[in-house]
């Protein structure tokens, strides 16, 4: 009987264009909690993830205010992000793409540590912590495009885009704000041309990104497989072809090795 493993890394190796979708799973072993998890930012503070869903409604009522507020915060409910380093699942990822079999890889998570891996073609679909956006062009900047604090002294938040005039806010994208448009189509399209989609480290119930996972079934022609830590709605409603239950950064780094096995 073929293990899990050596079939998930059967579908990459024969794959023709395989994407990969990536949740807060994929950070809990760099040090980073996750949100739904048994040790989850969420699941330990609710009140948190009911501030969290009022964000995107505040900004839009006073961009000045939030930035005001957001400036006085210690840290985000993440801890320090800048420190954080990937783990041999993040790697594992970046070696798949190295290998020409990752073609893109769309990421829930703001932490930047598929890009620190190496990771190149890859989407933030919820932004990342270490940027800012237009909020009217989609034009990103590194945070320290602009003196944050001297704004704030002068009174002069929020932030003009330099290009269109918009209003900048942080890339982070708040709960009932929409998917960047650039994100939001890529991914789509993505999702849709895919025929082997890994998806790891995500509870799949935020949406519009768990509904990735549904255009490529709907499509008919992907392989669908979650590794994560506990079976989610994905695997009981059938979207995925089967689960590897498990860390990330144990079962990915074995399946990049069998996918090399197996090209011998
Ligand atoms: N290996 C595999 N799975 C893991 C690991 C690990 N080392 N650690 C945690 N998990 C699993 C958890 O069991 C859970 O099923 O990863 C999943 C993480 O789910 P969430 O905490 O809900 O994170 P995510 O799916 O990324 O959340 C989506 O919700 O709050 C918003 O914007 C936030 O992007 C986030 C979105």
């Amino acid at each position: 009987m073929e293990s899990l493993i050596t079939k998930a890394a059967r579908h990459l190796a024969e794959s023709s264009y395989a994407i990969a979708l990536t949740g807060a799973g994929m950070s809990t072993e760099s040090g980073i909690p996750d949100f739904r998890g048994p040790q989850g930012v969420w699941t330990k503070n609710p009140e948190a993830e009911r501030r969290a869903y009022l964000g995107w409604q505040r900004f839009q009522a006073d961009p000045k205010g939030w930035w005001e507020e957001r400036l006085a915060a210690s840290t985000s409910a993440l801890g320090n992000l800048v420190e954080r380093q990937p783990n041999a699942g993040h790697y594992a990822l970046a070696e798949l793409e190295k290998m020409g079999i990752i073609k893109c890889l769309v990421t829930q998570n703001v932490d930047g540590l598929h890009e620190k891996a190496g990771q190149q073609h890859l989407m933030e679909y919820h932004g990342s912590f270490a940027k800012l956006r237009c909020i009217e062009c989609n034009a990103r900047f590194r945070r320290d495009a602009f003196d944050l604090q001297d704004l704030l002294q002068k009174g002069q938040l929020p932030p003009i885009c330099p290009s269109c005039g918009g209003i900048i806010k942080s890339d982070g994208v708040g709960f009932g704000e929409p998917i960047p448009s650039d994100v939001a189509q890529g991914s789509l399209e993505e999702a849709w041309k895919c025929d082997m989609m890994l998806i790891c480290g995500t509870s799949a119930v935020v949406y519009p990104f768990a509904n990735l996972p549904r255009v490529a079934r709907q499509r008919g022609i992907a392989t669908i497989v979650e590794v994560n830590a506990e079976p989610t709605p994905l695997t009981h409603e059938g979207i995925s072809d089967f689960i590897i239950q498990g860390k990330t950064g144990e079962v990915l780094p074995a399946i990049v090795e069998e996918v090399k096995r197996l090209r011998q």
